[in-house]
This record gives structure tokens, C-alpha cells and sequence, in this order.
């Protein structure tokens, strides 16, 4: 059953479980028969942590067009639940240190809607922003987690390795934020500015997915592509500018710190 909420005419759809999740190009997911969407991987307040630490070395821009691009996801699809799959504040300093302007554009998202912080690495403990911080939530046949769980049953909703992909043809151009998913679970980009992300072809992403999983490109033309296809791609032409070579960091560079 449709809950009201508004499917725009560009995703992908994929089967989860016996459910339907629609992927939308800005790397957000809608549930249809929940009224449900979700986004990963926010990492609000990404330029003042790093800022805080380092010194100023990002425009401090981030948190706006982040909150910006899913303003208007809500607006396109007005879900009645939206879901955060945790790192949805680059670490608790930097959600306490949100400016009154931000809590407010938050609170004015949150109002009339169901709205759950699930708990990440960068920020396990729960925020005082409004809404409710769970460390998982499931929903029917669906568990919504920050890490996948190599032993997870299936329907599983994660985020955390920020994946991204090349397509392995000439003229490509530059990695595009993916969706990973292979029937069993769905991992999803980073919806955050100046996220970063890891080769959906790494090893680490390999180990939790099956055979037969695809990856969905997203941008104003999104694109699915069997991973197994980019394996091979990858594994006939070697090199710096393979797609299968990760152009980020090590499984366990990136299992730290995504
Ligand atoms: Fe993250």
C-alpha cells in the first residue's frame, strides 16, 4: 500500500526482502509502502570538526548544501519516516555545535514526521537535536543499521562505507557516488558533502556482498551495473586508473574511519 508518499519519475527499483525500495539519484532511498526514506552518511558539521582539529582547511559549506539537497528530497517525496543510517554528525562535538539556524532548518524537517537517528561510528551516542536515536531499527521485513553484518539476515539497510564507482568504459569520468545491493541487503552512498567514499569494487565491499549484486550510480542519469561485470573490467586492464583499484584508501584505513 502507497502511504501518500511521492516517487519521483528518475530511480531505480530494487527487491529487498519481498520489499521494494526506490533509489533516488541524490543517493537518498524511498520505501513506498512505508512512506519511509532513507539517507546515509550525513556527516553534518564535517567542516568544523575538521576545523576544530586541524585548522580551517574545507569551506565551512558542507552542513548547508547537505541539509539543502535533502530539504528538497523531502519536498519531492514527502516521506511520513525518514530514517538517518548513522555518521549523520561527523562526531557529537560537532552536533552540539550546530548553529541555532541549523536546529531550526533540522527541527522544521522533523516537524509533522517520524524521524530516527540510528547510531554510527561517528557518532554512537544519541544527539540532542529532536527525534529519536535508536543503536537499530527494523521495520517488517527490514533492519536499518550503520555497519552491514556479514552474518545479517536478509533485508538489511546500512550505510558507513560511503561506496562509489567508475564505470569501466572510456569516457566515464569521474567516480559517482553508488548504491550497492545484491537482493539480501542495500548499502547506500554517502548522501553528506565532502564525504569521500571506497571503490564499490574493494574487497571490503566484496566480502559482504553476493555474487550477483549490482551497483546503482547516482547523478542525474543513474546507471546499474552488475559488479561482477566491473571485476572483470577491472581485473583485463590493470593499472592506476583501473576501477577495481581502490583510489581511497585500505579496507582498514577505511573501517576505521568511514
Ligand atoms: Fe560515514
Amino acid at each position: 500500500m502507497n502511504s501518500g508518499i511521492a516517487t519521483p519519475p528518475d530511480l531505480q527499483a530494487i527487491a529487498l526482502a519481498g520489499e521494494t525500495l526506490h533509489l533516488l539519484p541524490s543517493g537518498a532511498a524511498l520505501w513506498p509502502a512505508t512512506g519511509t526514506l532513507v539517507v546515509a552518511d550525513l556527516h553534518l558539521g564535517k567542516s568544523e570538526r575538521r576545523a576544530r582539529r586541524w585548522g580551517a582547511l574545507l569551506p565551512p559549506y558542507d552542513t548547508a548544501e547537505t541539509l539543502a539537497r535533502l530539504d528538497a528530497v523531502l519536498d519531492a517525496t514527502r516521506p511520513t519516516t525518514v530514517i538517518c543510517l548513522g555518521d549523520s554528525f561527523d562526531d557529537s562535538a560537532a552536533a552540539d555545535a550546530l548553529r541555532d539556524d541549523v536546529r531550526l532548518w533540522l527541527a522544521r524537517m522533523m516537524a509533522g514526521r517520524r524521524w530516527i537517528w540510528v547510531a554510527g561510528n561517528h557518532d554512537p551516542a544519541p544527539v540532542d537535536v529532536g527525534g529519536t536515536s535508536l543503536d537499530e531499527h527494523r521495520a517488517g521485513a527490514l533492519t536499518f543499521r550503520h555497519i552491514a553484518q556479514a552474518d545479517a539476515d536478509p533485508g538489511e539497510v546500512s550505510g558507513h562505507w560511503h561506496p562509489k564507482l567508475r564505470l569501466p568504459v572510456a569516457g566515464a569520468g569521474a567516480a559517482r557516488p553508488a548504491f550497492v545491493a545484491d537482493g539480501r541487503r542495500l548499502i547506500l552512498p554517502a548522501f553528506g558533502a565532502y564525504t569521500g567514499g571506497l571503490s564499490a569494487l574493494d574487497p571490503a565491499l566484496s566480502a559482504l556482498m553476493a555474487p550477483d549484486a549490482v551497483a546503482v550510480l547516482t547523478g542525474r542519469t543513474m546507471v546499474r551495473v552488475p559488479l561482477a561485470a566491473c571485476h572483470s573490467a577491472a581485473a583485463s586492464s590493470p593499472g592506476p586508473s583501473s576501477p577495481g583499484r581502490s583510489p581511497f584508501r585500505s579496507p582498514a584505513a577505511a573501517a576505521r574511519s568511514r
